[in-house]
């Protein structure tokens, strides 16, 4: 089961390899000088959107189109259904095992853009978010919903979905769609692959009694296959079959070999780096993050016009019923989960308080996260507002008025709004772990601290309370940290140079 067939031998040509292996696609794709990727996503910023995830899924295809034929794949929740302009039913996808058939149909965005979109009413119609019901509850058949996902992945790379369009490699994102390289595996195809690691912590887990419903020959609940400590892993799998596996920074590449953040993983991330199939490549952000063109600004800004910085500043402690001062401005902004460390934040508000500093919150998600804060609110009346949800106007005028960002992550993939902090003037002050660690130069574009503890952050504080007592420092800073470039031409580049050396060797 280990062995991937090489893709010059018959199973290129149409032909199942291993046939009666469990798993009967379609016929299979020759490359061409223009590679033809399918982007497979469970978020897509123009229609759904949870994270970062959402943005890439967005931003990525649409740089790699210059270099490469882009089309993405994506479920038909009921939200993106309901955004679609034209829809075509172009194929239709058989089932497997209990995972339902579907229609595909292809649309496009406004710019022109392939978008196919797994009609599937039973498993993505419904109110709610990608992954859980409004009470953030998981959907309890998420493992029937994300295998449609990567089963109709391979479906698609072999011939059953569009017959007009097939593609020459998968590009997979996260567990939701991991599923994809093995079920590709287990019908005897070698279809090449790239799967990109968002976030590790998210390893699809689901028990082993589902093998039957999800389609899962019974030979691949193995050490060497789909198992992971007794469970089925989506991601596991995801890993171990697919061609290469990319991660979306060079430090967190290097995190996640390791027994601290590899989740259990890490003995299989060490042998693929170890083989050369394991790249780091740091998100980009759009180019839409630009102080002097952004339409939602209290004012427009530059570096040479720091009284536009401070005209948001001001508008923005107007927003968040903050007293008027001119102390610093911290701001948070991002999904309260335990990987953004912001239990610690939230222990260092005091400090900030006490210091002459006000804090503005944006964020949801963990209901004791939401209710200490609200609870902090309320004891610092003035001194930090919050707003619980997320309004990306309003992360944009925080960005724009704050002089500081907190990002405590516990462990970053990448992390954007760091990146976004910096390019409107706001310093992010930052765990030194995986993305932070590869975009911000301490002293200079921000500060990092080491160690995760409230020391640690507390440090960081201290430090960046004495920059702001000197404006010459504090400008400079800024200026260092808003020249830092944008947009994806890099990432894409490199992305298109795996896709070519992944098909290359297949
Ligand atoms: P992550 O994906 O882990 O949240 P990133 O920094 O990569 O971290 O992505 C942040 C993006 O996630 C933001 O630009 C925004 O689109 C979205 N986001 C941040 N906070 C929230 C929130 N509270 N609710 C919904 N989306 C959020
Ligand atoms: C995940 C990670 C985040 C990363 C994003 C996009 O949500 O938590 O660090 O920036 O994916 O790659």
């Amino acid at each position: 089961m280990g062995e991937r067939p090489k893709a010059h031998d018959s199973a290129r040509r149409g032909r199942p390899t291993k046939p009666g292996s469990g798993v009967t696609l379609g016929a299979d794709p020759v490359p061409r000088s223009r590679p033809k990727i399918l982007f497979v996503t469970s978020e897509f910023a123009d229609y759904v959107k949870v994270g970062g995830l959402g943005e890439v899924s967005a931003a990525l295809p649409r740089t790699l189109r210059n270099k490469c034929d882009m089309r993405v794949l994506l479920p038909g929740y009921r939200d993106v259904v309901s955004q679609l302009q034209a829809v075509e039913i172009v194929g239709h996808l058989p089932s497997c095992g209990g995972i339902p058939a579907c229609d595909l149909a292809r649309s496009t965005t406004g710019d022109h853009l392939a978008v196919y979109v797994l009609l599937c009413p039973q498993l993505f119609e419904r109110d709610g978010g990608p992954y859980g019901d409004a009470t953030g509850a998981d959907w309890t058949d998420n493992d029937l919903r994300f295998a449609r996902l990567g089963l109709a992945a391979a479906q698609i790379a072999s011939g059953t979905g569009d017959p007009n369009w097939i593609p020459d490699l998968l590009h997979l994102n996260d567990w939701t769609s991991a599923l994809a390289p093995a079920y590709l595996a287990w019908s005897g195809r070698s279809i090449p692959s790239v799967l990109t690691i968002h976030n590790l912590a998210h390893r699809g887990l689901f028990a082993r009694h589902r093998l039957d419903r999800l389609g899962i020959p019974h030979a691949a609940f193995d050490i060497h296959g789909v198992e992971f400590c007794g469970d089925i892993s989506f991601l596991k799998a995801g890993i171990f079959y697919a061609s290469h596996i990319t991660t979306v920074s060079s430090t967190y590449a290097q995190e996640i070999v390791t027994p601290e953040h590899g989740c259990g993983l890490h003995g299989l991330l060490r042998g693929k780096l170890d083989q050369g199939r394991l790249t780091g490549i740091i998100n980009g952000i759009d180019e839409s993050w630009d102080p002097l063109t952004d339409p939602h600004l209290a004012r427009p800004f530059s570096p040479d016009d720091w009284k536009g910085k401070d005209a948001n500043a001001q508008a923005l402690r107007r927003t968040f019923g903050l007293a008027v001062s001119r102390g610093p401005l911290f701001a948070i902004v991002s999904r309260l989960v335990h990987q953004k460390g912001l239990d610690i934040a939230i222990e260092a508000i005091e400090t900030i308080v006490r210091q002459g500093g006000q804090i503005v919150v944006t964020g949801k998600g963990e209901s004791e996260l939401e209710q200490s804060l609200c609870q902090m609110a309320r004891q610092y009346p003035g001194k930090l507002g919050i707003k619980i949800g997320y309004e990306e106007t309003t992360a944009r005028q925080m960005l724009a008025g704050s002089d500081f960002l907190l990002m405590p992550s516990r462990f970053e993939p990448c992390g954007l709004t760091q990146m976004y902090a910096q390019r409107f003037g706001s310093l992010p002050v930052a765990h030194r772990t995986g993305g932070l660690a590869d975009t911000i130069q301490d002293g200079v574009t921000g500060l990092l601290f080491p160690e995760l503890s409230l020391g640690g952050l507390l440090g960081a504080i201290y430090r960046s309370l004495d920059i702001y007592r000197s404006p010459p420092r504090l400008r400079a800073m800024r200026k260092a940290a808003m020249a830092r470039p944008t947009g994806w031409n890099d990432a894409a580049a490199n992305y298109a140079s795996i896709y070519d050396s992944t098909l290359t060797a297949a």
